[in-house]
């Protein structure tokens, strides 16, 4: 069995931090997303791994490497245009073979791990097995319609779905699906669609079981996901301080700080996790925070939020909260007359006062 997993696309939602960084390497927890994807992979014992990366630039190439950190290796494949994922299914079809495979949606992220769904693929002899999560919008999803155990039907994004579950971006394949990705058409938006091959493959006979995912399941493609995913992650973490933290401050909760870090003087509430080299200093720090390295946080409070290395919140005098930072951000006080707000932002930037 092989695995292919998706890291191209634009991530339109999520900019400006997308406008320089491909989204699926935007930390959670301090980690990037994709990491998350290759853990998953390589706990099945799947050892062949495709990454469909955007055409241009190789940021994704470098930042995972060969997949010998997860003991994987990897093939890079370029998708010319983002032409849709049952696209991606078919310009990896030399890379796939014969063989049967997990194609993974590299920004979703689920707690658990996938070796009960390749077990229910092998054992019910499928030819394709979805996972399907429970959602309170199906409409921004592929949309199963369910009779009995069967899925009858499946509509990408309907405006008036046929159950409350969307199909998950985790999905198991023989080679039966490249006969649907070669033979379906384009989208009104231009792409191949993959709930279209699964409609082929529903049309065609073809045997399609499924399994709920009945822990958490998050497509991070927004930064209300993003912060969220951030959450659930933290909720696991375990406490383990690498760096210092002076006799004023009060740490509770499960909190991670890496090397050279401090925590001076502050109040943290875990779960937190703190990057290396990272001072926090007559602050607050609230729950569901991740920090990242090389950062100053001082006199300032911030919860629930995600701040990327070299991050400056300097005497900010209000509870920072439900935010994402880009990389080297600073939020400053403003000093000296008049007293008003001033901005440096990049484009497509959002700030939100109250
Ligand atoms: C894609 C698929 C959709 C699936 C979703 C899961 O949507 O087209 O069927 O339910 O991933 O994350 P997209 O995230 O590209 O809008």
């Amino acid at each position: 069995m092989k695995a292919l997993i998706t890291a191209g696309g634009k991530g339109t939602r999520l900019r400006p931090l997308t406008n320089t960084q491909n989204k699926h390497l935007l930390p959670i927890a301090n980690k990037p997303i994709l990491h998350y994807a290759l853990e998953k992979i390589a706990a099945t014992g799947i050892n062949k791994v495709g990454i469909i990366t955007n055409r241009e630039g190789d940021e994704v190439k470098q930042a995972i490497g060969t997949g010998e950190k997860w003991g994987v290796e990897i093939t890079y494949i370029p998708q010319e245009a983002p032409l849709g994922l049952a696209h991606v299914i078919k310009i990896s079809q030399d890379f796939i073979a014969a063989e049967d495979f997990i194609f993974y949606l590299g920004d979703n992220m689920i707690v658990g791990d996938l070796k009960k769904f390749i077990d229910e693929f092998k054992n019910q002899n499928s030819n394709c097995h979805l996972t399907l999560a429970r959602v309170k919008d199906p409409e921004r999803f592929g949309v199963p319609e369910i009779v009995g155990d069967r899925i009858i039907s499946i509509e990408e994004k309907p405006r008036s779905p046929k159950s409350e579950f969307a199909v998950a971006g985790i999905y198991l394949y023989d080679s039966n699906i490249f006969d649907a990705v070669n033979n379906i058409i384009p989208s009104k938006r231009g792409e191949l669609e993959i709930s279209d091959a699964h409609q082929y493959l529903i049309d065609h006979k073809k045997q399609i079981s499924f399994s709920e995912i009945t822990g958490w399941w998050k497509d991070t493609g927004k930064p209300q996901d993003i912060l969220e995913a951030n959450r659930l992650v933290l909720e696991h973490i375990e406490g383990r301080t690498n760096g210092s933290v002076d006799t004023q401050s009060v740490v509770t909760g499960h909190v991670q700080t890496g090397k050279g870090s401090s925590i001076i003087n502050s109040t943290v509430r875990g779960p937190v996790i703190i990057g290396k080299n990272t001072v926090i200093k007559n602050s607050y720090v609230g729950p569901f925070t991740s920090i990242g390295d090389e950062c100053q946080i001082r006199n300032s409070e911030v919860e629930f939020s995600i701040v990327l290395n070299q991050c400056e919140i300097l005497d900010v005098h209000m509870r920072i909260e439900d935010s994402l930072l880009g990389f080297a951000t600073r939020v400053v006080n403003a000093s000296g007359r008049p007293r008003t707000n001033r901005f440096m932002i990049g484009d497509q930037s959002l700030i939100e006062i109250c």
